[in-house]
């Protein structure tokens, strides 16, 4: 066996024997890489007699293609092994029970913004809505609150500082701004669902700075207190799910309604738990009226044609009696475990939600 040939045997066994790739690559390095046995052989070629260099040059080059390929043969199966390795390895048991994921909640004063919203569209009436940050006209003036009405003062209201000339916008104090800017530019009939945020400066177990009211209003001609009892008593029924629920109209006072109720429903608070619909206790719930004439002449609507009614819902009241929540102020703790005791599935089914 000539040199060559012993050479031959010791690298294939060498190649064979390599058991990962990191092996048969130092076997590579040191034959086939720059530097290495068999390259250097090749490299030395020139010093030989030009018959010998033919022969010898003819023996290095299979020599080399020999080794080459086994090199690649084994590199392929050794990574074919790791990649069987690898699957065996991650190998998924389909059969096994998925883990439960963490689902999110609809908070309660959302679910009960839909809740109350569907039931009005069911009724006809369509979604409008209006700015957060409103004016002393849209809030107050156009609504025939007067200058000396309280709701107006400092301490009530979010002013933001006075503009330059004189003008102070404000956080709206209610949803019924949103009256007079769909009245501005929509002619009757008109019949309108208003959700959003509202703001006063308070704070108690009764009230926070933000909280959330459901406007409604209806213009059109022959529009009478009828009709505004009709369509919030139904609403009642439907919200509360109770079919001969117990109402009544009390009179009250909006300066943009005339005239105005405050509606109620019928309850019992024997011990501590709220009932809705049995008993004989009363609980205010919404408030309302037909709109008064000097709203409809600030809207450019001719009280001799057409009349209406209004009504505002305040939501964390709707929702801290449907469900029983007993504080108001956990509505905004954005405590995870309040929400996942009071919260209401399906919040995929919300991802569209256009006012929370
Ligand atoms: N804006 C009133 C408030 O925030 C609620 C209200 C009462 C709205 C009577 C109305 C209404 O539209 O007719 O207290």
């Amino acid at each position: 066996m000539d040199d060559l040939e012993k050479l031959q045997k010791v690298l294939l066994d060498d190649i064979a024997e390599a058991n990962d790739l990191k092996l048969l690559e130092s076997v590579r390095v040191a034959t086939l890489g720059k530097n290495g046995h068999i390259s250097l052989m090749i490299k030395t070629l020139g010093q030989l007699a030009q018959e010998e260099r033919k022969s010898r040059g003819k023996d290095l080059n299979i020599l080399r293609n020999t080794v080459s390929n086994a090199i690649d043969s084994r590199r392929h199966m050794l990574e074919q092994q790791a990649l069987e390795k690898q699957i065996a390895a991650e190998k998924i048991d389909v059969t096994l029970p998925p883990r439960p994921e963490k689902e999110g909640k609809i908070h309660p004063l959302s679910q009960a913004m839909y809740e109350i919203i569907a039931i009005f569209e069911n009724m006809g009436f369509t979604l409008a809505e209006g700015p957060n940050i409103e004016d002393d006209y849209h809030n107050f003036t156009a609504l025939n609150i007067p200058p000396e009405h309280p709701a107006r003062q400092e301490h009530d209201t979010f002013y933001f500082p006075k503009q330059k000339d004189g003008n102070q916008l404000l956080l709206r104090t209610h949803t019924s701004p949103v009256q007079i800017r769909t009245m501005a530019k929509t002619k009757p009939p008109i019949r309108i669902i208003t959700p959003g945020r509202t703001y006063r400066s308070d704070y108690d177990a009764t009230h926070t700075p933000n909280f959330h009211q459901v406007e409604g209003l209806l213009i059109d001609q022959d529009i009478n207190m009828g009709h505004l009892k009709g369509c919030l008593i139904e609403f009642c029924k439907q919200f509360f799910e109770v079919e001969d629920l117990p109402v009544r109209f009390r009179p009250a006072f909006f300066p943009f309604t005339e005239p105005s109720a405050e509606m109620e429903i019928g309850c019992s608070r024997a011990g501590n738990s709220l009932k809705i619909g049995a008993g004989d206790d009363w609980l205010e719930v919404l408030g309302c009226g037909m709109v008064h004439p000097n709203v409809l002449i600030n809207c450019n609507v001719d009280p001799s044609t057409n009349q209406g009614f209004a009504f505002g819902i305040g939501v964390e009241r709707m929702a801290i009696l449907k469900y029983g929540i007993p504080d108001l102020r956990s509505f905004y703790e954005s405590d995870l475990r309040w929400l996942s005791h009071y919260g209401f599935a399906g919040a995929n089914a919300l991802s569209q939600d256009p006012v929370l």
